[in-house]
């Protein structure tokens, strides 16, 4: 059957197309101590050209998952379980030598430490070049005459000359935008930046990230932004995942998670967003307690040890991934932000002696409530 459908029809259905569909993800390390479950269950789909912000404070398994669903994760005591669907292909147990077939082409990772994934002794050149000849068959001079455009497209200034230079010729910003040239190179359909930025001044951080956001937009790419910081996301992602100890605890699209948060965690992580309001120099909120051992993690909620509102329920149940009112907005807590229940959970936590950190925490949201 010929399809009649007409353009915007088309672009249509090409933006509704789920590209990577995650179910039950599980990757563990065993590790002499016991089981280290760094991801632990987490399910999510992702349409064609949309953006994931995968956000959480430091271990809680951002890195491992991204790398899970790459099948990046070569570590000898790893186990990943469950399903990754790319464009309905199986990629779990799928072996590494088809999976490299995938990589740069299909989909591609821009690393925290542009260092690291560079090569010190090779021209940055030939490293953009190598790249596009192993995966499309360019030439010598095809190659060199793309990897130029594409460092133009990355704004790199004079590429022809910098196409020469070494990484240590070049500044940290600068080393940034060729790895995600390198990782643009041969047109990936998923681009995961991991804390593509954090090595960063704030200044250059924005504007590798508009030009992530850029070359998104022009190439139709999806995007899985990773984060420890929920404000590099904010107006950036379409969907916002927030992971607690290998586990999605609340799951929005952007506008609604930030204005309608029913996850302590995640109201914990806003709080640490620095405001624009706040003076130069303000302490930010950390978040009060440790992050949780992954080999044992607490019993019930994994947060409840470090939740201001927790009850005896969440130390004895887990709670599901619950929908929430609004479309597309899950979270696993029993007693939410914003409910009457979590009000008089509070109350009653305070008037049976929270510790010091946790009572604090919780009287700056009752403070911000007021004022705000
Ligand atoms: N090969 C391994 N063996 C054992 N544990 C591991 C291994 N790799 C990662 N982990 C553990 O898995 C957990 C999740 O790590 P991960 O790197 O995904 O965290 P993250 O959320 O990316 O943190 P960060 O913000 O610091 O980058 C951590 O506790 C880490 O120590
Ligand atoms: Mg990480």
């Amino acid at each position: 059957m010929s399809d009649t459908s007409s353009p915007i029809d088309q672009t249509a259905a090409m933006l509704n197309e789920p590209v990577l569909v995650v179910k039950d993800l599980k990757t563990h390390f065993a590790v002499a101590a016991g089981s280290v479950k760094a991801v632990d269950g987490v399910s999510f789909s992702i349409n064609r050209g949309r953006t994931l912000g995968i956000v959480g404070e430091s271990g809680s398994g951002k890195t491992v998952l991204a790398r899970s669903i790459m099948g990046l994760n070569v570590a000898s005591n790893a186990t990943t379980t469950g399903s990754v669907l790319y464009r309905g292909r199986e990629l779990v147990g799928t072996p590494p030598k088809e999976m490299k077939e995938l990589w740069g082409s299909e989909m591609a990772m821009v690393f925290q430490d542009p260092m690291t994934s560079l090569n010190p002794v090779v021209k940055v050149g030939r490293q953009l070049t190598e790249h596009m000849r192993a995966h499309l068959d360019y030439s010598k001079t095809e190659a060199r005459h793309s990897a130029i455009e594409l460092l133009r497209s990355v704004r790199i200034p004079e590429p022809e000359a910098r196409f020469d230079n070494y990484p240590h010729e070049m500044s940290g910003g600068m080393r940034q935008r060729v790895c995600i040239a390198i990782a643009l190179a041969c047109g990936p359909m998923v681009l995961f930046a991991d804390e593509p930025t954090t090595a960063l001044d704030v200044t250059v951080q924005h504007q590798i990230l508009n030009l992530m956001a850029q070359q998104q937009r022009d190439r139709h790419m999806t995007m899985i932004l990773v984060t420890h910081d929920l404000g590099v996301v904010a107006g950036r992602a379409d969907e916002i995942a927030v992971m607690y100890a290998g586990k999605v605890v609340e799951k929005a699209p952007t506008g609604p998670l930030f204005t309608n948060m029913r996850h302590p965690y995640t109201e914990a992580l806003f709080r640490s967003i620095p405001k624009t309001s706040q003076a130069a120099h303000t302490r930010l909120a950390a978040i009060a307690g440790r992050p949780p051992d992954l080999i044992e993690p607490p019993q019930g909620c994994k947060f409840s040890p470090r939740c201001p509102y927790a009850q005896e329920r969440c130390r004895d149940e887990e709670p599901e991934l619950q929908i929430a009112t609004d479309p597309g907005h899950a979270f696993a807590c029993h007693f939410p932000v914003g409910t009457e229940e979590n009000r008089r959970a509070y109350e009653s936590n305070l008037a049976a002696g929270l510790p010091q950190t946790l009572a604090v925490a919780g009287r700056m949201q009752a403070t911000e409530e007021v004022t705000g």
